[in-house]
């Protein structure tokens, strides 16, 4: 191979990547694939020096790829594969002025994530986490009839902050226990994908106040940075829910401390921090009524393997030019 193809499929894998994914590279014959093999996180000094010449970079929702990160790349950088749906940890506007390519994993992951904001929900409104501790501890005495009681969905209300893949499947699961109102919240209203629910588009302060369960499914952009705070959780109802499988900045974490120590509102489930992980002796982690998971919405065997395929071919397409099978559009 001349030097300047060669040079063309230099890629860097910021992560051990599942066995599917790696060996979709293999196969491609990708001449340079130079990877952080480790479960654990790139060092920053390590990610410069790896990225540097590169034509193409593979990583992790966790790595940020910002203007040090692209610079240390250099001009011969041409595409990013990032194995997640979400691309907040990307410098969009700096990727776009350099014209690279970037490519995603949406679709494949919703049931997955979808599943598990459902499974999160109903952990945190029947109070499962604290049930197993309280059989294990010896608190379960007798069969008392108001112990560990919380909240069904039946009749209920839910309110869904982002009705696009995941907030949909979301609501198509919850349909079934029961749920007799759906309402949304978003950029504008999405009739179409809204009619098969019967959900209504609401304000935000609306949705706070008439919900019973609040799941937020949206994308992290700097509209969405701290929506949820000390005025939203003031709006909800004191038996409501507040449920979080989307990006840990979306809320302010101080606010929503008080609002479950205070009882504005009855309990959280989250599925991602800020930061993450989060440290053990975080305040929140203190809290009964807050059941936080180290973001697991996509983990299953299946998805995670798909997703890295599919990185890996979105890596090849844009490092042969091609068009990539999820390419984000810029
Ligand atoms: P989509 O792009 O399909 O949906 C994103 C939604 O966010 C859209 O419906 C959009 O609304 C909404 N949104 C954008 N701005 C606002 C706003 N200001 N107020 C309310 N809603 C807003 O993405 P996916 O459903 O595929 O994924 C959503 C996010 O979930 C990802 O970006 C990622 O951060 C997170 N995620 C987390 C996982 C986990 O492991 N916990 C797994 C997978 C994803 P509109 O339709 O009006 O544009
Ligand atoms: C994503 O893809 O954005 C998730 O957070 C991890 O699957």
């Amino acid at each position: 191979m001349r030097a300047a193809a060669r040079r063309l499929m230099e890629v860097f894998v910021t992560r051990r990547i599942p066995p599917e994914g790696r060996a979709a590279l293999a196969r491609a014959g990708v001449s340079n694939i130079q990877e952080w093999d480790s479960d654990e996180p790139i060092p920053q000094t390590e990610l410069l020096a790896g990225v540097a010449g590169k034509a193409g970079i593979l990583c992790l929702l966790s790595d940020r790829i910002d203007k040090e990160v692209l610079d240390a790349a250099g001009p011969s950088l041409k595409v990013i594969s990032t194995l997640s749906v979400g691309y907040d940890h990307l410098a969009i506007d700096e990727i776009k002025k350099r014209g690279i390519r970037v490519g995603y994993t949406p679709d494949i992951l919703t049931d997955a994530t979808a599943e598990l904001t459902v499974a999160l929900l109903l952990a945190t409104s029947r109070r499962l986490p604290e049930s197993v501790e309280e059989v294990k501890n010896g608190g379960w005495t007798t069969w008392k009839p108001l112990w560990m009681c919380g909240y069904g969905l039946s009749g209920s209300t839910v309110g869904i902050i982002g009705l696009g893949r995941i907030g949909q499947a979301v609501a198509r699961r919850l349909k079934p226990f029961g749920v007799k109102r759906f309402l949304y919240s978003g950029c504008n209203p999405k009739p179409e994908r809204a009619a098969e629910f019967g959900a209504e588009f609401v304000p935000l302060a609306k949705l706070a106040e008439e919900s019973d369960f609040v799941i937020v499914t949206c994308s992290l952009t700097p509209n969405t940075q701290g929506m949820c705070n000390r005025d939203f959780f003031g709006k909800m109802k004191k038996t409501a829910l507040f449920i979080n499988t989307s990006r840990g900045a979306v809320v302010n974490q101080d606010d929503l401390y008080d609002a479950l120590v205070k009882g504005h509102i009855a309990a959280a489930g989250l599925d991602v921090t800020t930061p993450e992980p989060l440290p053990p002796a975080h305040p929140l982690l203190s809290l009964k009524n807050c059941v936080i998971l180290p973001h697991i919405g996509s983990a299953t065997y299946a998805t995670r393997n798909t997703m890295s395929v599919l990185a890996a071919n979105n890596l090849l397409a844009g490092l042969k030019g091609e068009s990539m099978p999820s390419e984000l559009r810029l």
